[in-house]
């Protein structure tokens, strides 16, 4: 190996964050906990169904279930469903989402040695589900303009479900339109109405199972046996304007590359493609963020004329925290600066 080849790998492990290169997505043990503990008071173990789709790492999804006793988890992908299968996370695993792939859902089926459980919503979807050994929830329509069934169709889909030999443990109804707001009378509120659409729904479906809700409406469910939150555990800025207990707990870390006095401003190494950016624009404390490009973020000088220096390290909050993570290839487990561990975003993808 030539002697400059920049390429040639150190063997020693790095154990501080200054020692990796950024963008990092760094996550704070300590919040973490803190977050899972403050959920796991209000939804004890079955309670709380967490949604994998927010951190999209099985080593994640193992630290939750040994410490809050969540034993049943639900997804977005099938990815995510194979992933938690392969790891052995698989007691009982919701689909919470619509699925055509019938040879990939009876693979995964076969495969696991739990629970799998599939949404829907159609003829059509439950055609795709009979024959692999998966059982189904009814998905409905709460509100969110999005998948689900109409309240009234609930039951005749049911019907023609277990006429296909499925067995049908309930009703799910996700009312997204409602989790983000940050009035918690108007949440509570749309909570109900939604929650009477389900209920009309579970009515005529039968089954053990209404599964509802997200991190905005953890507590305000009095009904549903059981919550699909995933947000709660990293936190977002997007959440932190509700009056939640949860607390930022995923940053990312990206050094300030270049700065110009002049102009007022500074810039990191970490833009559009470190962060998801339909919630807006991540939030860096102490700095106002200008604008985000591809691998860059503007920061402006503050009132003083002061700015970062060249080589700084920032931490920068972003607004919306699932898709952040699907950026990522890990998250740095750290408590301050120290790195504890590292755990692979192995549910990446689709
Ligand atoms: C089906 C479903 N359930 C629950 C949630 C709640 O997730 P969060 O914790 O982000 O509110 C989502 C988020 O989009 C979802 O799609």
């Amino acid at each position: 190996v030539p002697a400059d080849d920049v390429t040639t790998t150190t063997t020693t492990t790095p154990t501080t964050l200054a020692e990796l290169p950024t963008p990092l997505l760094v996550l704070d043990l300590r919040a973490l906990d803190r977050n899972i503990d403050a959920m796991a008071q209000v939804r004890p173990a079955a309670a709380l169904r967490p949604h994998v789709k927010a951190f999209k790492s099985t080593a994640m999804a193992r630290h939750v279930r040994d410490r809050a006793g969540h034993r049943s988890f639900c997804c977005a992908t099938l990815r995510e469903m194979e992933g938690m299968v392969a790891a052995g996370l698989d007691e009982d695993l919701l689909l919470a989402n619509e699925t055509l792939d019938r040879e990939r859902l009876a693979r995964l089926v076969r495969r696991s040695g739990g629970r799998v459980t599939v949404a829907i919503d159609s003829p059509e979807t439950i055609a795709a589900a009979s024959g692999t050994g998966a059982e189904v929830l009814i998905d409905v329509d709460v509100g969110l303009p999005r998948c689900g069934c109409r309240p009234e169709d609930a039951g005749r889909l049911a019907e023609l479900a277990r006429s296909r030999g499925l067995i049908v443990r309930g009703v799910m109804g996700y009312e997204g339109h409602t989790v983000g707001d940050p009035d918690r009378e108007r949440r509570r509120e749309a909570v109900e109405r939604s929650m009477e659409a389900l209920r009309l729904a579970h009515d005529a479906v039968g089954g053990g199972i209404a599964s509802a809700g997200g991190t905005g409406t953890y507590d305000l469910h009095d009904w549903a046996d059981e919550v699909q939150a995933g947000s709660y555990l990293l936190m977002d800025t997007h959440y932190a304007l509700l009056d939640l207990p949860f607390v930022q707990a995923v940053t990312v870390e990206a050094t300030v590359t270049s700065v110009s006095p002049r102009r007022g401003w500074a810039v990191v190494d970490a833009g559009l493609k470190a962060f998801g950016m339909d919630h807006g624009n991540p939030t860096v404390e102490g700095w106002e963020v200008f604008f985000c490009s591809d691998e860059h973020t503007t920061l402006l000088a503050d009132p003083e004329g002061a700015l970062p220096a060249v080589g700084d390290r920032l931490r920068m909050a972003p607004a919306h925290i699932d898709p952040t993570v699907a950026y990522h290839e890990q998250f740095v487990v750290a408590r301050n600066d120290e790195i504890l561990e590292t755990w692979p975003v192995d549910l990446r993808g689709w």
